[in-house]
């Protein structure tokens, strides 16, 4: 039985929070980025969102990081690297963007929609419930 105070318990409701509220807004990113591929909105709003869904991950992954040092998560250093080799693969698709005057393409957008599904169903629904799992009835 892990005893936490009060201070801890609010920590780690806003951490269960925060991680689930992140996979909604990044989900709706995503869903959008899909969106306007599909519907050849123009590739300067994809880059708009595609560069939005970065910075996202960036800051959700770096909380989720930081809960499961905070919590002793003992998955933490897996789902860190699942982590570190997503952001590699956006990052490469950004740098992809730039050259090629900022035309996204499908393949890159389905991988990385495919890539971040399989994460939060391999990793991030595991961290969910420890968080869930550790507060006080
Ligand atoms: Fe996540
Ligand atoms: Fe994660």
């Amino acid at each position: 039985m892990i005893s936490i105070n009060k201070g801890q318990t609010k920590k780690l409701m806003s951490d269960q929070f925060i991680v689930e509220h992140d996979h909604q807004v990044i989900q709706a990113l995503v869903r959008d980025l899909c969106t306007s591929a599909s519907k050849s909105r123009g590739p300067q709003e994809c880059k708009n969102i595609f560069l939005q869904i970065i910075e996202k991950l960036e800051e959700h992954f770096g909380a989720e990081e930081e809960a499961m040092h905070l919590h002793e998560y003992p998955d933490t250093a897996a789902h860190s690297a699942a982590h570190r080799a997503i952001l590699k693969l956006f990052r490469e698709g950004r740098e992809n963007l730039v050259n090629s005057n900022g035309k996204l393409s499908l393949a890159v957008i389905e991988r990385g929609e495919e890539i971040l599904a399989r994460h939060v169903h391999k990793f991030d629904v595991g961290l969910t419930h420890f968080l869930r799992d550790k507060e006080p009835a």
